[in-house]
């Protein structure tokens, strides 16, 4: 069946004109979601709305949406709120491409109020209650699988643009999300193809005359020389250094180096270090920019999903000692973070899964429409596509920029949230020496024993530790733990840098989007919990 494509927006924004035009193009069948609705009723939607109320007409949507997704190679023009029902989002995704229509609010209710052929229902409710409604739409059109923006363009530009985007002769735009830290405040710029704007993009965060690229032998042979390029078009002059690859090289000998090469580059208080490479060159190398010359610019260069999700955003830096992970370091925030997914083609397939496991940890600490877009759009995601990995990386910026605004030291016990999962995942890490999980890895078998801890303390619905489950495996997740030695792990879940007094903390779960920390569960019941996740479900890797 061929894929249909979905238009999405907020009233105003043009989907049944674009649309109509979009068809035209296309040569494909045009099908608009109010109109179903309408011709199926005989009642037109204003009057579904006065007889039937909200309810009664959102009933009749979701309906309509599941009748017209049976069929493929249409253009649908979805109504305004037609996506805020999780099924008819899920249908609507499988059955092909979601494209949303963004504009600017005002401009868009100008020409809702201008359109009197049609009657908006919502456009007599109070203003304040309309940009409630406006915001709440946005995060879930923000995970439509491409975005074009209408502002001042006409239908058939709109139509056309729509047309390259999906036949991926245009690449999807940039999303920049802002880190709101008054004067440390900075931009995080994810999209295809921004290396070779990496010099602009540097020069505009205030980067100026020379720096350093710190990298490491794998990234620096694949993308060291196209990063150099940009900046030296841009006219910034930046030697690279390249370190071994690996964790076990995150120490304050390869620090040394890197301070080294700082200084027979000659640079000054004025100069910038760039990271290019996972979290691992990202964590040394901030750590190298705060302690330079009592701490130098900044600039974070992505290359895993790990460390575009996760690692690069926050200014924790720092180093490990043979005593632990990340147990010396700063607080130091970049100045901006230029992460371009077309990097992760390069990344091996199970170090893209282990990213994706703290994508799917904001899910259920924070977000669950981002969860349900991981859901809907898991194999593309794994297969690299840039469009779906540009959604996510956003997304999880957009998430850990607000915790991170709202908690910049990990003071106010906000930041903790990021945590889930990481209680039983450090541990484990530890314990296998960092040899036998990744990260990401660690998380997800974490995950799966906070969650259930979570359902047998404090309410978690079972159905939702099934799904976490479910999606951790379909992602190839371990969602086990390996044999370990049980007194060492509790020692280790015990020494936790984040354990206050000793006692172990864990983010727990009320519900998907609701975390609690509790430090009183029992040893013997996290012991508990990991024997039934080995019995119960079977280890992916
Ligand atoms: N600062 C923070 O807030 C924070 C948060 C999470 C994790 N971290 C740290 O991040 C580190 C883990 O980061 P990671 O998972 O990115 O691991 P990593 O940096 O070791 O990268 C994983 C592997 O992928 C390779 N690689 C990187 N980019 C590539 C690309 N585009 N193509 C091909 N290969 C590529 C690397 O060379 C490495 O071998 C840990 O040290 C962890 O402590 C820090
Ligand atoms: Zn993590």
């Amino acid at each position: 069946m061929e894929d249909n494509v979905t238009l999405i927006g907020f009233m105003g924004a043009g989907k049944t004109t674009v649309g109509q035009r979009l068809a035209e193009r296309l040569s494909r069948r045009f099908v608009d979601v109010d109109e179903v609705i309408e011709s199926r009723a005989g009642m037109s939607v204003a009057e579904i709305f006065a007889a039937e109320g909200e309810r009664g007409f959102r009933r009749r949507e979701a309906d309509a949406v599941r009748d017209i997704c049976r069929a493929g190679g249409q253009v649908i023009a979805a109504g305004g709120g037609t996506v805020m029902d999780r099924d008819s989002l899920a249908r609507l995704r499988r059955s092909g491409a979601v494209v949303w229509l963004r504009g600017d609010m005002d401009e868009l209710l100008a020409r809702a109020a201008a359109q009197s052929q049609r009657p908006r229902p919502l456009l007599k409710r109070p203003r304040a209650e309309i940009e409630r409604l406006h915001a709440q739409r946005e995060r879930v059109y923000g995970l439509a699988d491409y975005v074009v923006d209408v502002t001042s363009k006409t239908p058939d530009d709109v139509a056309a643009e729509v047309e390259r985007v999906i036949q991926g002769l245009d690449r999807p735009a940039r999303v920049t999300v802002p880190v709101r830290l008054s004067e440390r405040s900075y931009d995080v710029h994810v999209g295809p193809g921004l290396l070779d704007e990496a010099g602009e993009l540097c020069c505009a965060a205030g980067a100026r005359g020379k720096g350093l690229i710190v990298s490491n032998e794998t990234v620096g042979s694949l993308y060291g020389g196209w990063l150099q390029r940009s900046l030296s078009l841009a006219g910034l002059r930046v030697p690279r250094v390249d370190v071994p690859d690996g964790e076990e090289f995150k120490t304050l000998d390869t620090a040394r180096r890197v301070w080294r090469a700082a200084v027979s580059h000659r640079l000054d208080r004025r100069s910038f270090i760039i990271a290019l490479g996972g979290g691992v060159v990202g964590d040394l190398a901030g750590f190298a920019a705060a302690t330079f010359l009592r701490g130098v610019d900044f600039i974070q260069v992505p290359t895993t999903l790990l460390a575009q999700v996760d690692a690069a955003v926050g200014g924790k830096v720092g180093v490990n000692l043979d005593e632990g992970k990340n147990l010396v370091g700063a607080f130091h925030q970049p100045r901006v973070v230029i992460a371009d997914v077309d990097t992760l083609r390069s990344l091996p397939g199970r170090e893209l899964a282990a990213g994706l496991a703290e994508v799917i940890k904001y899910g259920f600490i924070a977000d669950p429409d981002l969860l349900q877009f991981v859901e809907d759009r898991l194999e593309r995601l794994l297969a690299g596509d840039p469009a779906a990995l540009l959604r996510v990386v956003a997304r999880s910026c957009d998430i850990k920029a607000a915790i991170v605004a709202a908690d910049e030291r990990e003071t106010r016990g906000l930041r903790e949230a990021l945590n889930f999962g990481h209680t039983i995942g450090h541990a484990l890490e530890a314990a296998g020496g960092y040899a036998q999980l990744l990260h990401g890895e660690a998380v997800a078998v974490g995950m799966v024993g906070a969650a259930m801890l979570s359902a047998r303390t404090g309410g978690l619905p079972a159905g939702d530790v099934k799904r976490l489950v479910a999606l951790l495996q379909r992602a190839g997740l371990p969602t086990a733990p390996p044999e370990v030695d049980e007194e060492e792990l509790l020692a280790l879940i015990r020494r936790y840098k984040k354990a206050l007094d000793h006692r172990a903390r864990f983010v727990l779960l009320e519900e998907p989007g609701r975390w609690v920390v509790r430090d009183d569960i029992p040893e013997e019941l996290v012991l508990e919990i990991m024997r039934e996740q080995r019995s119960v479900w079977a280890t992916t890797s």
